[in-house]
């Protein structure tokens, strides 16, 4: 197996704020998450500008700025390449991407005054971008690192064939996909393969399905469920610890991304970090989701 770097010192489990908007807190409130995220090690905050139509960052860093003496606790992730619709960029016509070396370090600049730190600790590429020109990518990414504003570089949601011109200009930290049991495609597309290949451990975000596994009431998602409740009580252990644990269990060494503003959800999440389901266990859940058999 190729020696797995860990990108950018992130911690094990990750806290996504891509919600942070709709929850509506105070930033006393907003602050107490960071601060019960980083009393229990989970000290890596996943952002992108456009979370909350660009609004989050913002928020964070408003937070943030009632006990700066946090920041070097932390490290912060955010990512760029989309443009949205909406009323605070007026010039946008239509969603569209733009991996332009112009587009990114402006975002940068914007994310790191939003955020009200110096420097990110990753930033990636939100989505792959049909006009990417990877020698100009890689050029500012080597720009922005040479100025410190960016420690570490990696991408999100790209093909593998994308990944590889990127990679093979600048070494890249991470890439950054879904993947639970309703959502297994990285498994088979040759993402995660790639990942393991080059040493990249995977970032994995909607670990949860965004809630689904929860909630959702189609045949195949109570499938799923009824599975994962009963193994779950079996171990001992909640749905999320096993989940986590089915995702923790690739040998890409994921780094699973949460959502949710409950801080019990992130303490479920990291018991599962000593566990290593057996394969037996991890492809009873595989089949539950799929609802077949392995050929
Ligand atoms: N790179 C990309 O393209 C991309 C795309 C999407 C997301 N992301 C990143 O990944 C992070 C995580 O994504 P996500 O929020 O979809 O992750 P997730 O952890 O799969 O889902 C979080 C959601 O699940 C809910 N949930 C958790 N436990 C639950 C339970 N027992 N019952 C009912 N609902 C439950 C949470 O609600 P509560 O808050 O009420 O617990 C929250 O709304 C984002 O914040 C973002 O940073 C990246």
């Amino acid at each position: 197996m190729a020696a797995m770097h860990n990108p950018a010192g992130l911690s094990p489990i990750v806290a996504g704020a891509w919600r942070l908007a709709e929850w509506q807190w105070t930033p006393q409130q907003r602050l107490a998450w960071i601060e019960g995220n980083l009393d229990i090690g989970v000290t890596s905050f996943d952002h992108a500008d456009i979370y909350g139509g660009y609004s989050v960052e913002s928020l964070f860093g408003e937070a943030l700025a009632l006990r700066p003496a946090l920041r070097s606790r932390m490290q912060l992730v955010s990512k760029c390449g989309i443009q949205l619709v909406t009323p605070s960029r007026p010039g946008h016509q239509v969603k569209h991407y733009d991996t332009s070396a112009t587009h990114v370090r402006a975002s940068v600049e914007h994310s790191l005054r939003a955020l009200r730190t110096d420097h990110l600790d990753l930033l990636l590429i939100h989505r792959p971008d049909a006009l990417q020109d990877y020698d100009e990518l890689a050029e500012v990414f080597a720009t922005l690192r040479r100025e410190g504003k960016v420690r570490n570089v990696g991408v999100s949601n790209f093909a593998p064939h994308q990944l590889a011109p990127l990679h093979r200009r600048l070494p890249l930290a991470t890439h950054q996909v879904e993947l639970s049991p309703p959502q297994r495609s990285a498994l088979h597309d040759g993402v995660l393969d790639q990942c393991q290949d080059l040493g990249l451990r995977p970032m994995i975000w909607s670990p949860l399905a965004g809630g689904r596994i929860f909630t959702a009431q189609d045949e195949a998602a109570c499938r799923l469920r009824a599975t994962l409740e009963s193994l779950a009580a079996e171990r001992g252990i909640s749905v999320t610890t096993l989940v986590i644990a089915w995702v923790l269990r690739h040998p890409s060494q994921p780094l699973p991304i949460l959502g949710s503003r409950r801080i019990e959800v992130a303490q479920d999440a990291l018991a599962a970090l000593p566990l290593r389901l057996d394969a037996q266990t991890w492809w009873q859940i595989w089949t539950a989701a799929s609802g077949r058999e392995v050929p």
